[in-house]
């Protein structure tokens, strides 16, 4: 199409304005510790600035960058400040963001094998990297014989609700898919489980009431004996256990749950374990923090936010399963429009039945470009040295995260005896 009829920017002024933005944001990072870390403007400031009604005529790019500048800068809180030590680590990093760049570009659907195979084999070949890179058990391997695999979800609450939605039907025999619920499913959690679990349990139409919040121990971890009783009354009162979710780095404390014992009970009343590890997964890096992880072989399901300190870009959550028949049985829906003789063939993945949506995000297809690129330019060795609690670099935000995880171990094991 001639250029002066298409809607679309020409390669040139693309390429232009692309270089523009890329220097923009490398400026940005440059001068990140000038800005206040929380943002000062007040409620509706920012919207105030903004012209009320879209623009009838589009704007210069420069001009847009212009009002980044002015007008959305002073609303920013700078997550990426190394002054920023709230809520939780939002790490992104050039190769993170580069990556992202190339999947905006690429533009492709990853619903499918065949609607980008490169999409899908990038995926899986490289959440299979990351399993021994993290010490996990090989059964997650897409290859294992186990039939396990990892799949590439937006959050850890996507994940966890996933997992809760396979368990659910593995109970059931795959009727409540067909029937829904009849509120005699329960499931258990700790007081310190992170709040997306209950969400979970509303979305999946268990209902929160049917989620037992076990009591935790000083350390602030799952008590295993109190799980063990409540499962064994719940059973008694004709009620039908069927979830766990353990935490491997709880969101206030970072504690860790004891993921074996809670394992044997979840064995002897076929509950499926899910182990929400969001928080501290990536610590698992490091051989010297692998201990995080102890028992993780005995579960049905492991999630870990890479977007939190392992350099890749919000949002990136990865989920594995021992036996990836069940999630698959548990969402698929085969429509006519998404046959193909590749499904078919039962030769590849097909991620649509993997997640809750069918399309995936763009940048969400490709996330496994930016968890990609961001170990391969800076690789395993200095992935793991920038995570361990002798790094390099002393300023890197994610050896900070280890080392808290450090301090936290300190605080469970000498201050909290002392305060209790
Ligand atoms: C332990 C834990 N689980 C789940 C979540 C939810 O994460 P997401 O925003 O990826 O859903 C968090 C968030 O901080 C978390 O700390």
């Amino acid at each position: 199409m001639p250029e002066s009829k298409s809607f679309h920017m020409s390669p040139e002024e693309f390429r232009r304005q692309g270089h523009a933005v890329v220097d923009w944001i490398a400026d940005y990072h440059s001068r990140i510790e000038s800005f206040p870390v929380l943002s000062r403007v007040q409620p509706g400031e920012i919207r105030s600035k903004l012209p009320p009604n879209a623009p009838e005529q589009g704007e210069a790019f420069d001009q847009i960058l212009g009002d980044i500048e002015r007008v959305i800068l002073r609303g920013i809180t700078h997550w990426q400040s190394p002054n920023f030590y709230a809520y939780f680590p939002a790490n992104v990093s050039g190769p993170a963001i580069l990556g992202d760049l190339l999947s905006s570009g690429l533009g492709v659907q990853g619903m499918l094998w065949s609607t980008s195979p490169a999409c899908t084999e990038l995926e899986t070949h490289v959440l299979d990297w990351l399993v021994p890179m993290l010490g996990l058990p090989e059964k997650f391997l897409s290859t294992s014989s186990a039939g396990g695999g990892g799949v590439i979800q937006d959050t850890a609450s996507s994940a966890s609700l996933c997992a809760l939605l396979a368990a659910r039907e593995r109970t059931t025999n795959f009727a409540s898919n067909r029937k829904g619920c009849d509120g005699r499913l329960v499931a258990y959690c700790s007081t310190q489980t992170h709040s997306s679990i209950e969400k979970a349990m509303k979305i999946a139409g268990m209902g929160s009431d049917n989620l037992r919040q076990i009591e935790a121990d000083r350390n602030f971890a799952m008590r295993p004996d109190a799980l063990a009783r409540q499962v064994e009354s719940d059973i008694k009162a004709g009620l039908i256990p069927c979830f766990v979710c353990a935490t491997v780095g709880t969101t206030s404390s970072n504690a860790i749950d004891p993921v074996r014992e809670i394992a044997r009970i979840c064995r002897d009343h076929n509950l499926w374990l899910h182990v929400d590890a969001a928080m501290s997964g990536t610590a698992a890096l490091c051989p010297e923090f692998r201990f995080i992880h102890d028992g993780v072989e005995l579960a049905d399901s492991y999630c870990f936010n890479p977007h939190k300190w392992m350099f890749t870009n919000f949002d990136c959550n990865v989920f594995y399963v021992a036996d990836r028949k069940h999630l698959i049985q548990t969402l698929s829906v085969l429509p006519e429009y998404l046959r193909n003789q590749a499904t078919e063939s039962g030769a590849v993945i097909d991620y649509r039945d993997w997640h809750i949506q069918l399309g995936r995000r763009c940048s969400t297809t490709f996330a496994s470009t930016c968890v990609w690129p961001s170990n391969s330019p800076t690789g395993c060795a200095k992935t793991r040295a920038s995570n361990s609690p002798r790094p390099p670099s002393s300023t890197s935000y994610a050896s900070g995260c280890a080392r808290q995880i450090v301090r936290t171990e300190i605080m469970r094991t000498r201050i909290m005896p002392i305060n209790s």
